[in-house]
C-alpha cells in the first residue's frame, strides 16, 4: 500500500475506533515495532541506493503524521471522561485540591542542624544535657561557688526550696557530663536552650539557644581554640574572616576570652557592628584545672579549651533579626520567611 493510502486508512480507523483499548491495537498495528511502518523501513537495503533516502523520509513522515492522529484522539477520550465525571450535583473532581501549605525549619533549627554537621566533620561529637539541671552541673562543678558573684550575672530560675535544681542558665554543665563519661582526648559540641530569669527586651529573653564546644586533649592551647574558631566563621559566613581575643571572666576558663570577628557585613562600620567593625562572636577560654578536676580528669596531663556560642544571637545576625523575642513568639508571619 502507498503512504497516502496507509494514512487514509489510518485516519479513517482512528477517527471511527469506540476506546483507548482500540486505539492502542491501531498503535501498534501502525507505528509498532511490527507495525506496517517498520515494515517500510525493514525494505529499505532492498532498494536502489538512489531510492533509499526518499523512501526513508516517507515512512517516517507517514509515522509522524498517524502519531499525532493518534494523540489527537487520545485527547477527545480523555476530554470525554472528564465530562462524565462532572456530576449533575456540582461535584467536581477535575477541580485541582488546593495547595497543602508546606512548614519550615525553624531558623535556630537550620543553624543548629549546620554547625552540628560542621562540628561532625572536624570530629566532634553532638551531645544533649537536661534543660533541668543541678545546681552541682550548672554552677559548683564549673568552679561558681554558692558565694560566687557569676550567679548574680546568671539570674536562675530555681526549681526546688533547696535551690539545687535549676533550669540551666548555660550550656556548660554538659562540659562536666561529657567529662565524666569519657577518657581523654575528646571534643564535643552540646546545642540546646537555656533559661535565665530576666526582664525581657529587644536583647534579652528568658529562654534562648547556646551551643556548646569542649575539647580535652594534650597540650590544647589557646592556638588551637583560634584555629577551631576560624574554621567555624568560615563555616558559618562563607569566608575567612580575622579574629580578635579580648580579656573576659568566667569561672571556669582561665585565661578567658571574648572573641571578637571582624564584621562581615562591611569594611568601615556599619549598624550591625555598631561602626566599630568588629562583632562580638562568642566568649572561650582555656579550661579551668578545678573544672578539669571535677569532671574526673588530671589537669596535669591534659588541658583543654571550651566556648559557648549564642546560636539566638548568630540567628538574628545573619538574618538581620531585631528582636530575640521573635525566635520563640511562634508568629506565622515571621516564621513563614524562612
Ligand atoms: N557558659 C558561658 C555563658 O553562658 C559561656 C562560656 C562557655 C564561656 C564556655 C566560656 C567558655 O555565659
Amino acid at each position: 500500500m502507498n503512504p497516502e493510502d496507509t494514512l487514509q486508512e489510518a485516519r479513517e480507523r482512528i477517527g471511527a475506533c469506540a476506546d483507548e483499548v482500540a486505539l492502542k491495537d491501531i498503535e501498534r498495528e501502525f507505528v509498532g515495532k511490527k507495525g506496517l511502518v517498520a515494515a517500510m523501513l525493514a525494505e529499505i537495503p532492498k532498494l536502489e541506493p538512489a531510492d533509499r533516502k526518499a523512501h526513508g523520509q516517507k515512512a517516517n513522515s507517514l509515522k509522524q503524521a498517524i502519531l499525532e492522529l493518534i494523540g489527537e484522539r487520545q485527547k477527545t477520550f480523555e476530554t470525554g471522561k472528564l465530562d462524565s465525571a462532572r456530576r449533575a450535583d456540582g461535584f467536581d473532581p477535575t477541580v485541582p485540591a488546593p495547595q497543602a501549605r508546606r512548614g519550615s525549619l525553624h531558623p535556630i533549627t537550620q543553624v543548629t542542624r549546620e554547625l552540628e554537621d560542621l562540628f561532625i566533620s572536624m570530629g566532634y561529637e553532638v551531645l544533649d544535657g537536661p534543660e533541668v539541671e543541678l545546681d552541682h552541673y550548672n554552677f559548683e562543678a564549673l568552679n561558681i561557688t554558692k558565694d560566687h558573684p557569676a550567679r548574680d550575672s546568671q539570674d536562675t530560675f530555681y526549681c526546688d526550696e533547696e535551690g539545687s535544681l535549676v533550669l540551666r542558665t548555660h550550656t556548660s554543665p554538659v562540659q562536666i557530663r561529657a567529662m565524666e563519661k569519657r577518657e581523654p582526648p575528646f571534643r564535643v559540641v552540646a546545642p540546646g536552650r537555656v533559661f535565665r530569669q530576666e526582664t525581657t527586651d529587644a536583647s534579652h529573653d528568658h529562654t534562648f539557644y547556646q551551643m556548646e564546644g569542649m575539647v580535652v586533649g594534650k597540650d590544647i592551647s589557646v592556638a588551637h581554640l583560634i584555629g577551631t574558631m576560624k574554621t567555624l566563621l568560615r563555616g558559618i559566613f562563607e569566608r575567612d574572616l580575622d579574629v580578635r581575643l579580648r580579656p573576659g571572666h568566667f569561672p571556669f576558663v582561665e585565661p578567658g576570652f571574648e572573641l571578637d570577628a571582624r564584621c562581615p557585613f562591611c569594611q568601615s562600620g556599619c549598624s550591625v557592628c555598631k561602626r566599630t567593625t568588629w562583632i562580638e562572636l562568642l566568649p572561650c577560654g582555656l579550661i579551668h584545672p578545678n573544672v578539669l578536676r571535677a569532671g574526673g580528669i588530671d589537669p596535669e596531663q591534659w588541658s583543654g579549651f571550651a566556648f559557648g556560642l549564642g546560636l539566638s544571637r548568630l540567628v538574628m545576625l545573619r538574618h538581620a533579626i531585631d528582636d530575640v523575642r521573635h525566635l520563640l513568639d511562634g508568629d506565622i508571619r515571621f516564621l513563614e520567611q524562612f
